[in-house]
């Protein structure tokens, strides 16, 4: 019966963690996945989560099936940490939210919303883009193309290509945005560069989508939602998939949702009813459990207040191992230029390495980044930064 069915490639980034789970090295050093890991190379517990799920498991009770939108107290949460408080999007009841799968259900079920509401539009993803948005997008049928973003020459953007690509789209293309932290690259966009591509998305009348999976890991909570509060100030009509895998360290639980913003309430409402049509044939609603506890840290001030600090504390020390291996390897490797680690925010770093060079990495010195060179620093530590600028010098050449 299923004789025919070919073997799975595996995914590049997934593939490559179980890869390293498997290594029997001892020194191994995982930088691959996006994970936060802390400066003893453990998944941290946050204590905010902890104490909100200890809350949530007090709390007992039953567990029905959520409504297919996921929980009200989270949604509206959710709402307020991408828009803000009282912001008018809410108030005036244009925003549709949906609790997803993590974001990734989230992407998924935006991707299956256009395939259906917008089938002749194409998306169009950075070049390069976290390795899944082609394959979801594809994946529910819709066109992907790439527009030009990353400059290898300069570490930086190609924001004019970016922009003349960007002003050749028919109107109603999608056009897939990273809010911050750019997976693979860490190259964001500047302000001014928001409010110059702003105006283009809105005079081209292209549909932004963003990607929001590490907020609160380049700047602050408030700050990395700036994109989606300028294109909402702006009056643009778009799709946001935001995370707590990362910024509260709940991967396992995959807690994220989609926010639709939308012209106005009447047309909001049947953007949800919508989004519900895709969830229900899909995953027909979704879990309780690590929706609550995020709902939980979100809305009680004590614990939000505690959240927020631990935030923090991780983007301080990606910043001070990006400070660390930048300081290592200029040391070891005379006359190039490592300034891209302090430069590039978030987790990642685009280290320029060849998928050879990566090779070599992980098979001579048992330290694993993607193959594209996508490092991530959330996965250096004091005890691994020095034997991973070591192995990365040696591969080099110097
Ligand atoms: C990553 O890019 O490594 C993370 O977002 C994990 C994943 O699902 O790929």
């Amino acid at each position: 019966m299923f004789q025919h069915i070919p073997p799975y490639a595996g995914d590049p980034i997934l593939s490559l963690n179980e890869d390293f789970q498997k290594d029997p090295r001892p020194h191994k050093i995982n930088l691959s996945i996006g994970i936060y890991f802390d400066d003893a190379g453990r998944i941290p517990v946050l204590e905010s989560v902890r104490r909100a799920q200890d809350a949530v498991i007090a709390k007992g009770g039953p567990k029905p099936y959520l409504p297919i939108e996921g929980a009200a107290n989270f949604r509206a949460a959710v709402a307020e940490l991408l828009f803000g408080a009282r912001h008018e999007v809410i108030a005036t009841r244009r925003v549709a939210t949906i609790q997803s799968v993590g974001s990734s259900a989230g992407l998924r079920v935006g991707a299956d919303f256009l395939a259906r509401h917008f089938p002749k539009s194409a998306v169009w993803v950075s070049d390069p883009s976290w390795e899944n948005h082609r394959s979801m997008f594809e994946g529910a049928g819709l066109a992907v193309h790439a527009y030009p973003y990353y400059d290898a020459a300069s570490g930086g953007l190609k924001f004019d290509a970016m922009l003349a690509t960007l002003s050749g789209l028919p109107p109603r293309s999608v056009v897939l945005l990273h809010a911050c932290c750019h997976n693979p690259t860490g190259v964001d966009l500047t302000r001014a560069q928001w409010e110059r591509l702003i105006v283009l998305l809105r005079e081209r009348e292209l549909l932004p989508y963003l990607d929001l999976a590490y907020q609160g890991f380049a700047e602050g909570i408030e700050q990395d939602a700036y994109a989606v509060r300028a294109l909402a100030a702006a009056g643009l009509s778009f799709l946001v998939a935001n995370s707590f895998s990362k910024s509260m360290s709940v991967y396992g639980e995959r807690c994220g949702a989609l926010s639709v913003v939308c012209p106005d309430a009447a047309q909001a409402e049947n953007v949800l009813g919508q989004l519900k049509f895709a969830v229900r044939r899909n995953y027909s609603s979704p879990p309780i459990h690590g929706g609550q506890i995020v709902a939980t840290v979100l809305t009680d001030p004590a614990l939000r207040a505690l959240w927020e600090r631990e935030l923090s504390a991780m983007r301080e020390r990606i910043l001070a191992m990006r400070a660390q291996v930048h300081k290592v390897l200029t040391a070891k490797i005379a006359g190039r230029n490592f300034d891209y680690f302090l430069t590039q925010r978030g987790m990642f770093s685009y280290t320029g390495l060849s998928p050879t060079q990566v090779d070599r990495l992980r098979e001579q010195y048992a330290v694993y980044l993607v193959r594209s060179g996508r490092m991530c620093v959330a996965g250096l530590n004091t005890h691994n930064v020095e034997a991973t600028a070591v192995a990365m010098a040696a591969v080099l050449g110097a």
